[in-house]
């Protein structure tokens, strides 16, 4: 017997999560792959409250009612370290000296917040029927605050134990993220990378482990995929990377192109922490050659990112993505330069018997 499709415990059309990707989509793709029966995903790990809140406008006002995700990470904020801060500039010593920028006009800072009181007063607001977190759960105090206004609540699991923990903590399904996938790893019981499995390991293991509907994701881009998945017991399936062409994400111009072109199917992508801190899949570039792609010298999650900024910023302005976090899956395979919206009733056609 199929497995019950994640459609009825969100509320939506299809058993289909456009993947949040912050940094990468806002308000626009998150109302398009919503308005196409999916459900569309605002990421809010890089947004200030304000920022938060009139994203969350626009997606209320767009979507009719639709339901929709609010994604947040779940870290916990490091405290910094200057001995490691030092050493990280040190490390990116040469390419300030090659771009001829001063480092000590460079600001420290984390770029990327967890789910927080005060996130969870603009949320409120708005009472999202999904809410999404990477890296685990947030406190049980602040997890009660967006049960209590009924939202169903969402995690990455990367292994059977994450799985596990979450279930123990309630979570109403699990998203088996397989190391195909691009953007960061959500794994947070241990880091060791060893520990990592592609989507069509991890999927049938946590489904064994857990009662719960299991989310898929990690190379899946078309209709092939999606059933595969589904067939495997699957409830549903979240798809990250094949959005990346679509009009509607916010990429850098080197990103974009990256992602283009007659071979860009097939470029090579590896776990990098070099550009926050923690691992995550991208295209393969210059920095990553150079100095990692895994690397001991960033400063713990978020804080690699500051000193990174200006070099990233100044190679942008010359066209280069050598110094970008050029986040892509494995399987760029279902890229496509059309509307978030077709794209999803593209994907839709996976779920309508032959
Ligand atoms: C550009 C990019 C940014 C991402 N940012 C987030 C994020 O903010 N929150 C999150 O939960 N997952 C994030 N992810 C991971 C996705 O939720 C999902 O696990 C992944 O895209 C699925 O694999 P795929 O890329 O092969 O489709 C991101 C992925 C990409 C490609």
């Amino acid at each position: 017997m199929p497995a019950p499709s994640i459609a009825q415990l969100l509320g939506t059309q299809l058993p289909l999560i456009q993947a949040p990707m912050a940094g990468a989509q806002g308000s626009a793709m998150a109302i398009a792959a919503s308005n196409a029966g999916a459900l569309g995903s605002l990421p809010c790990a890089m947004l200030s409250a304000d920022a938060m809140r009139a994203e969350l406008e626009a997606v209320r006002s767009a979507t009719g009612g639709r339901p929709f995700n609010v994604n947040f990470f779940a870290h916990h904020a490091p405290t910094p370290d200057a001995q490691r801060e030092a050493a990280w500039r040190k490390a990116l010593a040469p390419y300030y000296a090659e771009f001829g920028i001063d480092p000590a006009g460079i600001a420290g800072g984390a770029g990327r917040n967890p789910f927080s009181d005060a996130a969870a007063d603009v949320l409120e607001d708005f009472k999202p029927a999904v809410v999404s977190f990477h890296f685990g759960l947030p406190s049980e105090d602040l997890l009660a605050r967006v049960r209590k206004w009924g939202s169903k609540v969402l995690s990455s699991a990367t292994t059977v134990e994450e799985a596990q923990w979450l279930a123990a903590r309630g979570v109403d399904a699990v998203i088996a993220q397989g190391l195909e996938a691009g953007g960061h790893r959500g794994h947070f019981l241990s880091h060791d990378l060893s520990r990592q499995m592609g989507t069509f390991a991890l999927l049938p293991q946590i489904l064994k482990a857990v009662k719960l509907p299991v989310i898929a994701a990690g190379g899946i881009v078309d209709a092939a995929t999606i059933r595969s998945a589904m067939a495997m017991g699957a409830a549903g399936v979240q798809v990250g990377t094949a959005y990346l062409l679509c009009p509607e994400a916010t990429l850098s111009a080197p990103h974009r192109a990256a992602l283009s072109g007659s071979d860009a199917a097939h470029r090579h992508t590896a776990l990098t922490n070099l550009f926050t801190g923690r691992p995550a899949r991208g295209i393969m570039n210059r920095v990553m050659r150079e100095l990692g792609p895994i690397s001991d010298a960033p400063p713990e999650f978020p804080l690699a990112t500051a000193a990174f900024a200006p070099i990233r910023a100044k190679a942008e302005s010359q066209g280069s993505g050598d110094f970008s976090p050029l986040w892509s899956g494995q399987n760029a395979s279902g890229c496509k330069a059309i509307g978030a919206e077709e794209l999803t009733r593209e994907l839709a056609a996976a779920f309508q018997s032959p």
